[in-house]
């Protein structure tokens, strides 16, 4: 058997490059372990950055996505007993986000992808990477062989691909964190329009939501933390004690849904090429939930990797994707720093002393308190511009800045 691309994994980002590379006129197979049923309940993030919603409409998958998905011009930090909106219409007039959950991402690429005759096959044993160091690379799986010109290793952090390049050729990059998220799904109205990040003594609570009649919610929970240490109660007693801290504020409580416990932790793996396999998503790169990058960072990869093949086949130049890594890395890097920045200065640190706290209380304040400093939240909470990432010279800074000598 062959195709042009062999891509590992049907989650957003190897979903979306067959979508993409099918638009393109280029074939791929798709090679999912999970089931159909399985990958399109995954309870995920729901945070869609300006540009990944206008790519997933450009590319005819966001029909539902634009007449369901919640359009949010702000969010609120929450601390020292006050709420603080970051306006984005104030901030960075015409950019929002869209709060629509990952999953219902993942349905619209499959239907997509079947509707279009798209060869997506699901429930994929012991897929192996091959002679990825070659001009001709195969993946077998299930007693199968499947001859490509390039493998996209779509499969998340736990895949095979990254892990199918020799030792010595990737350099990881990582920060664990000294604690977790416990996400819990709840049919309950949400107590507030927009999305509320809550630092607390007791630790961080994230209010946000995935329609009007459900709500989404994260507690910070120690690394390692047992679900089965929370049961339904125990996590509304902790929701209300970290989110009822500013007047006038009720916790709306519910049927809890779906729980479980996400680790934090910050990894890159350089470059996100070895030969012709090609990492995109989270087999490239993982940030703590924070800044809600994932599903973001894995659409700008993936957008990278379609322009660069389609050029390849076009004009038979490997010059895009010689620089796929660099000018994915450009974006992820910018990612990481943010996702970081947010972790940091909205979670409690045991290892944080009186003067670390007062800090974090300093930097908060600026944050909530800064027109320029919260501009920063909030062109990187909505998501830079694609063009940012092209390879080059740093975008110039503003005029005034550039007429005072820096660059
Ligand atoms: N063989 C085939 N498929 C695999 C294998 C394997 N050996 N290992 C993993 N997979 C599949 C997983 O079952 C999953 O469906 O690869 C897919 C990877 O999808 P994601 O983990 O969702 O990664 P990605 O598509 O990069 O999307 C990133 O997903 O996990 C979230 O927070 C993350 O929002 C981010 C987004
Ligand atoms: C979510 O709704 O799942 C969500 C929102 C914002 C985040 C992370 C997750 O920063």
């Amino acid at each position: 058997m062959r195709t042009q691309v062999g891509i590992i994994g049907a989650g957003p980002a190897g979903l979306l490059l067959s979508h993409l590379l099918h638009l393109r006129g280029i074939g791929s197979v798709v090679l999912e372990r999970r089931s159909r049923a399985h990958v399109e309940r995954r309870v995920r993030a729901g945070v869609l950055e300006q540009g990944t919603v206008d790519t997933l409409v450009a590319a005819g998958v966001g029909e539902r996505l634009l007449r369901e998905g919640l359009v949010h011009r702000g969010i609120e930090l929450r601390h020292g007993g006050a709420g603080h909106r970051v306006a984005f219409e104030r901030l960075v007039p015409g950019r929002a986000i869209t709060v629509y959950g990952q999953q219902e991402v993942v349905k619209d690429l499959v239907a997509a992808r079947l509707a279009a005759g798209g060869d997506v096959r699901f429930e994929v044993g012991d897929v192996a990477v091959h002679d990825a160091g070659t001009d001709r690379p195969h993946l077998t799986f299930g007693g199968e062989r499947l001859d490509c010109d390039v493998i996209a290793g779509c499969d998340g952090f736990h895949g095979v691909s990254r892990a199918s390049v020799p030792e010595g050729v990737l350099t990881a990059y990582e920060r664990d964190y000294p604690f977790a998220w416990l996400g819990v799904l709840a049919r309950v109205r949400p107590s507030a329009e927009e999305l509320i990040y809550a630092r607390s003594e007791r630790g961080f609570a994230l209010h946000s939501m995935r329609s009007p009649e459900i709500s989404r919610f994260y507690l910070q929970v120690p690394a390692g933390e047992d679900v089965a240490d929370w049961p339904d109660e125990r996590i509304w007693a902790e929701l209300r004690a970290r989110l009822e801290t500013v007047p006038g504020f009720t916790l709306a409580t519910g049927e809890i849904v779906e729980k479980g416990v996400t680790p934090m932790r910050s990894f890159v793996a350089e470059p996100m090429r070895y030969g012709r396999l090609f990492l995109a998503g989270d087999a490239a790169h993982i940030v703590p939930p924070t800044g809600a990058k994932g599903l973001n960072l894995a659409v700008a990869d993936v957008r990278v990797l379609t322009e660069a093949l389609a050029h390849w086949y076009a004009t038979g130049s490997a010059d895009l994707l010689d620089g796929y890594s660099d000018t994915c890395l450009r974006r992820v890097w910018r990612a990481q720093h943010f996702s970081w920045w947010m972790t940091t200065l909205l979670h409690t640190f045991d290892s944080d002393d009186a003067y670390g706290r007062r800090l974090q209380h300093s930097h908060l304040d600026y944050v909530t308190s800064s027109a320029a400093a919260a501009t920063t939240l909030a062109e990187n909470y909505v998501g830079l511009p694609y063009e940012r990432d092209l390879p080059g010279p740093a975008p110039a800074a503003a005029e005034d800045d550039r007429n005072e000598g820096t660059s």
